[in-house]
């Protein structure tokens, strides 16, 4: 399954659970406030990787109440979701693969939570390479998700979904610390820190900023 017919596949798969998204994942709240908590206190534009429904919003907006998001996201149903809530006035929104559209530029934050962990070590350096190109001076990227400790793990994850592809197309294939942290490296990000930072051992938080 290449890396376009896998995305068409999120997007499936995402606008079939739009239904009781917010509810599956009321577990996960905290992986998503942690973002919020790590952001600059003087950030203002923001854009949102793969902002779903919304969820990680609430806890921005309280918190900067005058900021203002680009929210991308393949799922046209999602984003549905995001022009109900109280804060829809304040972003913009961009239904587009996020390989594909153009990001825009002199972001203080690109966020994302939930969304990064179904792709290759190389796609993901082609996804962080824009978002450091998106980002200003001082910026800075922050991603709660799935992340595995090691590389063994890794390459469970992938070889399992490389067998079973057509059975479960909507699998995770996280990738592992050291290699995250790579890639990160490889375009130029520094003060680089993965870390656990919730309740749910799968999560971690990816903090690093463009100097
Ligand atoms: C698990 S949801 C996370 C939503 C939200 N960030 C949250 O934490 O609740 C993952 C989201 O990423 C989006 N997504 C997956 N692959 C994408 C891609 N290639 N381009 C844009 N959005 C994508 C999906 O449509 C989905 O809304």
């Amino acid at each position: 399954m290449n890396l376009r017919e896998r995305n068409l596949n999120s997007k499936e798969f995402f606008a079939r659970k739009v239904d009781g998204y917010d509810k599956v994942h009321e577990k996960l709240l905290d992986t998503k406030k942690v973002v919020t908590d790590s952001l600059d206190q003087e950030t203002l534009k923001v854009l949102d990787l793969g902002a779903g429904t919304g969820l990680e919003l609430i806890y921005l907006f309280e918190k900067f109440p005058d900021a203002r998001v680009t929210a991308i996201d393949i799922t046209k149903e999602m984003l549905d979701e995001i022009r109900k809530r109280d804060f829809a006035d304040k972003v913009t929104i961009v239904c587009g693969d996020f390989f594909e559209v153009d990001f825009g530029s002199s972001y203080d934050a690109v966020i994302s939570t939930s969304a990064l962990h179904h792709f290759s070590k190389e796609d993901k350096e082609r996804l962080y390479k824009k978002v450091y190109d998106s980002l200003k001076e001082n910026g800075q990227f922050i991603n709660s998700d799935r992340v595995v400790n090691t590389q063994e793990e890794e390459n469970d994850f992938h070889e399992f979904f490389k067998e079973n592809f057509n059975i479960v197309p909507h699998c995770d294939t996280p990738l592992c610390v050291a290699n995250e942290k790579e890639i990160l490296e490889n375009v130029g990000f520094k003060n680089i820190e993965i870390i656990d930072s919730s309740t749910n051992d799968d999560y971690k938080l990816i903090k690093c900023r463009k100097l």
